[in-house]
């Protein structure tokens, strides 16, 4: 590994994970979702925008591009042979595959993320949680691999299998090449991204936004959870929130998809993920549909917010 936050042109995602010592059959499969990401990337730039007439888990309306990026995922991860079960945020159910030989994993995953900002051409992503074995309802913190692919003006895929996060850059054979290797968070930073409706936060998290504003800290939200995390972790600071509101106590971001890949990153650069008052990565999760509050980023203003809802 180079230097935290040196740049090291050419250096491909299979040969970094080589480098790294991770597991082979793990190798195969980060590859094999940085492969699908191509397809999905090309179904955001030229496909259909409208919906596809179906709902998802959640009862939210799934765009023909939601369908699509499912499929392409699924089948990539069906034909590695080394995924013994996957599930995603737009189907229902888990799925269980033959393997090969060697270790199996788990996949669950977001496959588009952020899709009903496309039609409005901001940034979206693909989120991916990994475990070992067959089990998908483990706590985030056994996950043995988390990445996300980031589709805005270039394309990124940031990683971590426990050993540092890096990030990767497509250049214009759409190879992943390195770009940042061991990524940090610092414990405070200037930058805050609130989700949710503020009329429906409750009297912790209203007053610690007023803290957050006091102490200068700048408006940065997308509305993109790819965007906004990425965000966190490129500048090395700030707070991502969306929290439990009023009538909503779980939230509206989901723990298996969104949430547990998300607070690995984030921890293993470094920074924190509460839902309020315990590690995100410490959550059992009850289901696949599961939700929490999350407050993510910068470990002093977690821990701010824990303060805060703890009070309430
Ligand atoms: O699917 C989750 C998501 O679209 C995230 O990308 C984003 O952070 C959040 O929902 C935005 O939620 P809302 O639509 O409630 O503002
Ligand atoms: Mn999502």
């Amino acid at each position: 590994m180079g230097e935290p936050g040196s740049t090291k042109f050419q250096t491909d995602l299979r040969r970094h994970l080589r480098d790294s010592d991770v597991e082979r059959n793990l190798v195969m499969l980060i590859c094999e979702l940085a492969e699908a990401s191509k397809y999905i990337i090309n179904s955001i730039r030229t496909g259909d925008l409208g919906v596809a007439g179906t709902s998802n888990l959640y009862g939210e309306d799934q765009l023909a591009l939601d369908v699509l990026s499912d499929r392409i995922m699924q089948k990539r991860l069906k034909n590695s042979g080394v995924v013994a079960s996957v599930v995603s945020e737009e189907t229902d159910e888990i799925i269980c595959f033959e393997c090969e030989d060697g270790p199996c994993y788990s996949v669950a995953y977001d496959p588009l993320d952020g899709s009903s900002l496309v039609d409005v051409n901001l940034a979206v992503g693909t989120i991916i949680s990994i475990h070992r074995g067959n089990n998908l309802l483990q706590k985030g913190r056994d996950q043995v691999a988390a990445l996300y692919i980031l589709y805005g003006p270039r394309t990124t895929l940031v990683y971590s299998v426990g050993d540092g996060v890096h990030e990767f850059a497509m250049n214009h054979l759409m190879e992943y090449t390195l770009t940042r290797e061991n990524i940090t968070i610092d414990n405070s930073g200037g930058i805050y991204s609130p989700g949710g409706q503020r009329n429906l936060y409750t009297s912790g998290t209203e007053k610690y936004v007023l803290s957050l504003e006091e102490s200068g800290h700048k408006l940065r939200y997308s509305g993109g959870f790819v965007p906004d995390i990425n965000q966190l972790l490129m500048k090395g600071k700030g707070v991502f929130f969306y929290p439990h509101l009023q009538g909503r106590p779980q939230g509206k971001l989901r723990m298996l998809y969104e949430l547990n890949p998300m607070a690995f990153l984030v921890e293993h650069a470094g920074g924190a993920a509460s839902n309020g008052c315990k590690p995100i990565l410490d959550i059992e999760p009850s289901g696949i549909e599961m939700c929490s509050p999350v407050f993510i980023g910068s470990s002093k203003d977690v821990a701010a917010a824990e303060e805060f809802i703890s009070a309430e």
